[in-house]
C-alpha cells in the first residue's frame, strides 16, 4: 500500500485523532458483534503503548443530529411537517424532538467505551459530546497514553455534511489524524475524509486494520493465485452492477446465487416464476454473459432451487417448500435458495480454487428452510485450502452465525466498503491519507 501508516510517524506525546468504525450492532444496550472493536484494538494499543494521546471517534447508526442544530429533521420529516396545518406543527415538532432524544440513548457510543475499556484492561474516558465542553475537557486532561472516546459523530449535523466548522473544531484534538475505520472508508464525511481534505490534518495516516483489509483484498483482486473464484449473492442485480463487471474482468469463475441469479436466468430465457426479477437489468445480465464468453470465463448460475408459494412472513416463518430444476420452475412459486445440484456444482468450484472471494448470501438464510445453500457455500469455503475472503455485511454475518468464522482467511469489517473495493472504486477515507515517499 502506498499510504503512510502509524508506523511511519512519531506519535509520542501527540494528540492522535483516530477515526474508527464502532458502528456495531446492539440489542437492548448490549453489543452483539464485536468484530469492529476487536479490529481496531491493534492500532489503539500501538498508539498508547508508544505514548500517544488516543482520541477515538466514530459514528453509530443513522441518528438525528442533536448537537449543532438542537436537532435536525430528515428531509421526509421536514416535508411531512410542512404539509401539516400550522396549528399542528408545534406538537409534531415536539414529537420529533422526543424521537431525537431517544436516538441519543439508542445510538450513544457509551456502551462501546465500556466494552473497549474491559477489553484493553485500561480506562477509556467517554466524552458526552463530539466537540463540545465534555470532549474539550476530556482531551485537555489527557496524559500521554490516555484514551478518550468521543460521542457519536453523527449527533453533529456537520458530520455527514462535511462541515468545515466541525473539522476546524476537531482539528484542536488532532496533531495526527489516523484513519482505521475501514467499514466507513467509502463515506466522505467530516471525520472520514473532509478534515484532511480541507487541510486541518496535515499528517494523516492509516491504522493497522485499514492496512490489513487493503493488503488482503487489494492483493486478491490485483494478484490472485489462480483459479480465482468470486461468489456473489444478495437480492438485487442493480446493487452489484459494477461489482459483477469488475470481478468478471479479474476472476476465472463467477458464481451467482441469491435473488439476483433469477434476472440472469430470465435473460437466458428461463421461466423464473415469481422469483425476484429486475426487468431493467435483463439486458445488462445478457451482456455480462456474453462478455464472459468472450473472455473465456465461466458464470455459474443455479440449475435447481428451493421454492415457496409465498415469501415467509415473518422471515423465519415455516412455509411449505418445493425443490425443482430450473426447467421445471412453477410459475406461481418463488425461488428462495439454491438447490442440492447447484450446491454440489458451487462447492466443487470452490474446492478447485486457490483464491475465493464471497459477498452476499445464496438465499433467504435467515430462515432455516432456505439456509442450506448459504451454509453449504460457507462450509465449502471453510474446507478449502484456498485463500478465502468474505466481504462484510450479510455473508460475514452468515459465516459467523454458522460457526465458520475462524476457518476463513479474512472476514472484512466493511460491507459497503469492501463492495466498493470489489467495484474497483477508490475509497475517499483512504485516498485522502498521506502518500508514502
Ligand atoms: C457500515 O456499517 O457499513 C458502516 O459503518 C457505514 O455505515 P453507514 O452505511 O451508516 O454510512
Amino acid at each position: 500500500m502506498n499510504k503512510k501508516s502509524i508506523k511511519d510517524v512519531e506519535v509520542k506525546g501527540k494528540k492522535c485523532l483516530v477515526r474508527v468504525d464502532f458502528n456495531v450492532p446492539m440489542k437492548d444496550g448490549v453489543i452483539t458483534d464485536e468484530n469492529r472493536i476487536d479490529g481496531a484494538i491493534p492500532t489503539i494499543k500501538y498508539l498508547y503503548e508508544h505514548g500517544a494521546k488516543v482520541i477515538l471517534c466514530s459514528h453509530m447508526g443513522k441518528p438525528h443530529n442533536i448537537f449543532t442544530e438542537g436537532f435536525d429533521l430528515t428531509k421526509k420529516e421536514k416535508k411531512a411537517l410542512e404539509e401539516l396545518p400550522e396549528n399542528e406543527r408545534a406538537q409534531a415538532k415536539e414529537e420529533y424532538l422526543k424521537k431525537a432524544l431517544k436516538d441519543k440513548q439508542k445510538f450513544t457510543l457509551k456502551p462501546v467505551a465500556e466494552r473497549l475499556s474491559e477489553k484493553l484492561g485500561k480506562k477509556v474516558t467517554f466524552a458526552e459530546d463530539v466537540v463540545g465542553p465534555s470532549a474539550t475537557a476530556a482531551v485537555s486532561n489527557m496524559k500521554d497514553g490516555d484514551i478518550v472516546l468521543l460521542e457519536n459523530t453523527r449527533f453533529e449535523a456537520g458530520e455527514e455534511k462535511r462541515d468545515e466548522e466541525l473539522c476546524k473544531k476537531l482539528a484542536k484534538f488532532c496533531d495526527i489524524y489516523v484513519n482505521d475505520a475501514f467499514g466507513t472508508a467509502h463515506r466522505s464525511h467530516a471525520t472520514t475524509a473532509a478534515i484532511v481534505e480541507y487541510g486541518y490534518a496535515k499528517t494523516a495516516v492509516c491504522g493497522f486494520l485499514i492496512e490489513k483489509e487493503l493488503s488482503v483484498m487489494a492483493d486478491a483482486l490485483e494478484n490472485p493465485v489462480r483459479p480465482f473464484v468470486a461468489i456473489l449473492g444478495g437480492a438485487k442485480v442493480a446493487d452489484k452492477l459494477k461489482v459483477i463487471e469488475n470481478l468478471l474482468d479479474k476472476c476465472d469463475t463467477l458464481i451467482i446465487g441469491g435473488g439476483m441469479a433469477y434476472t440472469f436466468l430470465y435473460a437466458k430465457g428461463y421461466n423464473v416464476g415469481k422469483s425476484l426479477l429486475d426487468e431493467e437489468q435483463v439486458e445488462y445480465c445478457a451482456n455480462m454473459m456474453k462478455k464472459a464468453e468472450e473472455l473465456n470465463k465461466k458464470i455459474y448460475l443455479p440449475v435447481d432451487m428451493v421454492t415457496a408459494k409465498e415469501f415467509p412472513n415473518p422471515i423465519d416463518a415455516v412455509v411449505s417448500t418445493n425443490t425443482c430444476d430450473i426447467e421445471n420452475m412453477p410459475s406461481d412459486e418463488e425461488a428462495l435458495d439454491i438447490g442440492p445440484k447447484t450446491i454440489k456444482i458451487y462447492a466443487d468450484a470452490v474446492k478447485n480454487a486457490k483464491t475465493v472471494i464471497w459477498n452476499g448470501p445464496m438465499g433467504v438464510f435467515e430462515n432455516p428452510l432456505f439456509a442450506k445453500g448459504t451454509f453449504a457455500v460457507a462450509e465449502a469455503l471453510a474446507n478449502t485450502s484456498a485463500t478465502t475472503i468474505i466481504g462484510g455485511g450479510d455473508s460475514a454475518a452468515a459465516v459467523k452465525q454458522l460457526g465458520f468464522a475462524d476457518k476463513m482467511t479474512h472476514i472484512s469489517t466493511g460491507g459497503g466498503a469492501s463492495l466498493e473495493l470489489f467495484e474497483g472504486k477508490k475509497l475517499p477515507g483512504i485516498e485522502c491519507l498521506n502518500d508514502k515517499n
